[in-house]
């Protein structure tokens, strides 16, 4: 999967792409990261790339001229274009097993108050948001998508089935793990963990799955 993420800061994105599931997934070829300046698309002699809003207001807006050109460079058919901002709808696991199904992901992160409406509009097929707040730029919110959507993408866990096995798949949250010691801090593993008796640890699982979400997201038991 080619993948570019159209941004004013392209270093932003290094760290999380050089380490852990990321890095080995591009070191696998399973998925082809570019990194967009949306500066080097400004069109006068400073580089700019924003202005204050019409109508007033705190704060500066990207310019649609710079974006718009940016967008335009690295379009083409079997793109798909996904806009962060938290006026979007909300990530869930259908939005991105959607997402991995793409041929050519292209992100487009805001900056400042956002983006000049008239650069989105026809350009943009989806505009997502990762919740309820307001961070200070898209980049993050990039991240949060293309790892959340990149774990559907044969290979990239490993174990084919991880990724469907995940909290939410069901609507409920994952059941607690435990590894080694068998005694922590006077804390035993649950008897039932080293049972052997796989009927009994999944129903036990379940069990577990459902009385915390019920304490703690009683909203995802309503959902579901
Ligand atoms: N940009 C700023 N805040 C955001 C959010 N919550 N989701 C997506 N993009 C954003």
């Amino acid at each position: 999967m080619r993948i570019d993420l159209l941004s004013l800061f392209p270093e932003y994105f290094r760290g999380p792409l050089d380490e852990s599931m990321l890095r080995i997934a591009r070191e696998k070829g399973l998925i082809d990261v570019r990194f967009v300046d949306i500066r080097d698309f400004a069109e006068d002699k400073h580089r700019r790339v924003d202005d204050r809003p019409y109508g007033g207001g705190p704060g500066m807006v990207m310019m649609p001229g710079p974006v718009a050109k940016a967008l335009d460079a690295v379009r083409g058919e079997g793109s798909y274009v996904i806009h962060l901002t938290p006026q979007g709808e909300r990530l869930t696991p259908s939005l991105c097993k959607e997402f991995a199904l793409k041929e050519h992901l292209i992100f487009l992160c805001g900056h400042y108050e956002g983006i000049d409406e008239r650069a989105l509009g026809e350009r943009v097929d989806k505009e997502v948001s990762i919740g309820d707040y307001v961070l200070t730029n898209g980049c993050l919110a990039a991240l949060v998508v293309l790892d959340a959507s990149i774990r559907y993408l044969p290979g990239v866990l490993g174990h084919e089935e991880a990724a469907l096995q995940d909290s939410f798949e069901q609507g409920i949250f994952d059941y607690p793990q435990y590894t080694r010691p068998e005694v922590f801090e006077g804390k035993e593993v649950p008897l039932v963990l080293r049972s052997g008796n796989h009927a009994e640890i999944a129903q036990w699982r379940r069990q577990q799955a459902l009385k915390k979400t019920a304490l703690v997201r009683p909203d995802l038991k309503e959902r579901r």
